[in-house]
Parts: C-alpha cells; structure tokens; sequence
C-alpha cells in the first residue's frame, strides 16, 4: 500500500486499512475476525501505576491479561506473530520482571517462544538499592511453525565485513553477507530519560523528533523491526494497548494495514494526529538504524565538574 492509499478511520470495520479506536481492547478485539492478523505489537499497561492505570495485584492484572491474550491469539492469522514488550513490576522495591509472569499465559495459549530480545537503552531512573535497569525485553512467539520472517529485510551492517573464511574450500572468500549481518536478540534501540517521564524538560522533549505528550511511548524503530521482519507489505499489525500510535505509525510506513484501540480519548487525540502528520508526509520519526549518539566530550554537560575531582573516592579523579 502506498501511503496516499490510507484513511484513518476512528470505528472498526472489516475494510478499513487504518483504524485507532478509543474503545476498552478486549471490547475492540472481540470485534476483529478469528485469524484476520498477522502480527500484534504492544508494549501493555505494567500496572505500576501509570496515569492511565489503576494498580491491582500482580494475579488480579495477569489474570486480565489472560482474557485479553486468549482473544488475541483466537484473531492471529497461522502465520502470524505476537510480540509483547515489557519491563518490570516493582511492589515495595522487589522486582517482578513481568516477561517471566506472561510466558506461562502465552505457552498456555499454545503459542512458541521464538526470541527472547533484550531492548538495551542508556537512560533511566538511578536506583540506590539494586543496580539501575537499563533494559526490558520483547517476547517473540509464533501460532505454528510456519511463520513469517523476513530476515534479509532487517539486516545490519557486519563490524567486520571483510572477514574471509580461513580454512576449507571456500579459504579465502568473504564470510560474511552482503546484505548485512542477523540483527541478533540484543537491540540497541535509542530511549531517553524524557521517553517514559524520567525527565520532563520541556525543551529536551521539543527536541525529540518523536516525543509527544504521551507518558510512556516506545521508539518506533523498535516496532519498524518486527514489522519489517515479520510482515508482508498490505499484511494486518494490531496495537492493543495503541497509546500515542507508535505501532500504527511504523505499520502505515511499510506499507501495512494497522489497526490500534485505547481507552483514553486523550492518546487517541495525540495517535491520531500523529497519524494524519505521518499521512501528509510531515511526522518525524528517528531513522532506522541511525546509530546512539556518543558524546565527543566537548559538550558542557558531558564534562567532569572541578568539585568532583576534589572529592576521595571521586570516580572522575
Ligand atoms: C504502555 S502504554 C502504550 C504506549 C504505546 N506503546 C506508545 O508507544 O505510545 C499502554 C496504553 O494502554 C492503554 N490502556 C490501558 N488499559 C487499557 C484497556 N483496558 N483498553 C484499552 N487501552 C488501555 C493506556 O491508556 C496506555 O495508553
């Protein structure tokens, strides 16, 4: 689908090609055909107590989830894929690292985990009594055996393209592929502190070309991958948990169907106007694949402080 193809439409209807619907999800997944979707996308609610959550026990929200994962499974096409992006539940400072708590429902829903990725990011909260998390996971599962996976389109460039075989018959040739390298299970995907309310500066988040004013959305490079990787062109990607669109946005940019629900009209407002900006060809989105940016260690914040270096035990001495 070419991107002048697209109408965003606010209610579900079995021939809409771009859907955001503010709706509860498992009202909205109810409605969608059995085996209609190819991949569905999601980072969910962590019930850590967002603005948009209200926090139960860790059974009563896994219990939910598995009403909810239940029907989307029901909805997955046999080739199709499940990708749940999630990081950790904390009750009283003990860390419940949710992946754990969903790969039971997902095996249970006769589903196969295909990887495990760990989403490595820089920036976060400092903890003082563990060491600060700098990474959450997305599980990967597949309804059969036969799956989509388009390997060659998610490609990276290799650190050692010019590596040759060392030995047997083909001593001497070049080793490696020239479409790149297998992007492996550990994504380096860039996220800032102001990407889930660790920072709220105002002009840092003007400066992020993605930022909206959504609590917690994630990068949509993340979603590019998976799309990309276990997609065909005109294929269906559903968000159940949409927030500010961010899975819709790297759908419609390859050139797939997208569907997402939220409940809070608000995200959907952001969503959607992030959307019809992507349809009119003026959304800013990070490049695929742009390398995390290093400071030099010229600029001022990256230098170290003279008092620092006064201090015993300073780790700038
Ligand atoms: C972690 S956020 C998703 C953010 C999204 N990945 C993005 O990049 O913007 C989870 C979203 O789920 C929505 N939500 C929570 N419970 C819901 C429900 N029962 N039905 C629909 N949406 C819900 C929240 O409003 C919130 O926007």
């Amino acid at each position: 689908m070419n991107i002048s193809s697209y109408t965003l439409s606010n209610k579900y209807a079995s021939q809409a090609n771009l859907v955001l619907e503010c709706n509860d999800t498992i009202e909205f997944t109810k409605k969608l055909p059995d085996e209609s979707i190819q991949l569905i996308i999601t980072s969910p609610p962590y019930n850590i107590g967002k603005s948009y959550e209200t926090r139960v026990s860790i059974q009563e929200y896994l219990d939910t989830q598995a009403e909810l994962i239940k029907e989307l499974v029901r909805t997955l096409n046999p080739c199709g894929s499940i990708c749940w992006q999630v990081g950790n539940y904390v009750e009283k400072s003990e860390v419940f690292p949710l992946d754990i708590y969903y790969y039971p429902i997902f095996k249970d829903a006769g589903l196969k985990l295909r990887n495990r990725v760990v989403w490595h990011f820089e920036h976060g909260l400092h903890a003082s009594k563990r060491f600060s998390g700098r990474y959450e996971t997305l599980l990967w599962f597949t309804k059969t055996d036969s799956y989509t996976f388009n390997l060659d389109d998610v490609r990276v460039p290799s650190k050692y393209p010019s590596k040759r075989h060392f030995k047997g018959d083909k001593k001497g040739d070049l080793s490696g592929n020239p479409l790149g390298k297998n992007p492996s299970d550990f994504w380096r995907i860039l996220r800032e502190e102001f990407d889930c309310g660790i920072w709220e500066i105002p002009n840092v988040k003007a400066n992020h070309v993605e930022k909206t004013e959504h609590p917690c959305q994630y990068p949509v490079e993340l979603v590019e991958r998976c799309v990309l990787a276990l997609t065909n062109k005109d294929d269906i990607v559903f968000d159940p948990y949409a927030g500010a669109a961010s899975s819709l946005v790297a759908a419609v940019m390859h050139g797939r169907k997208a569907y997402g629900v939220d409940r809070e009209e608000e995200y959907i407002k952001i969503g959607g106007k992030r959307l019809e900006l992507l349809l009119s060809g003026r959304l800013g989105t990070r490049p695929m694949g742009k390398p995390v940016y290093k400071p030099t260690g010229r600029e001022t914040i990256s230098q170290i402080p003279m008092e620092w270096t006064q201090i015993d035990g300073s780790a700038y001495k």
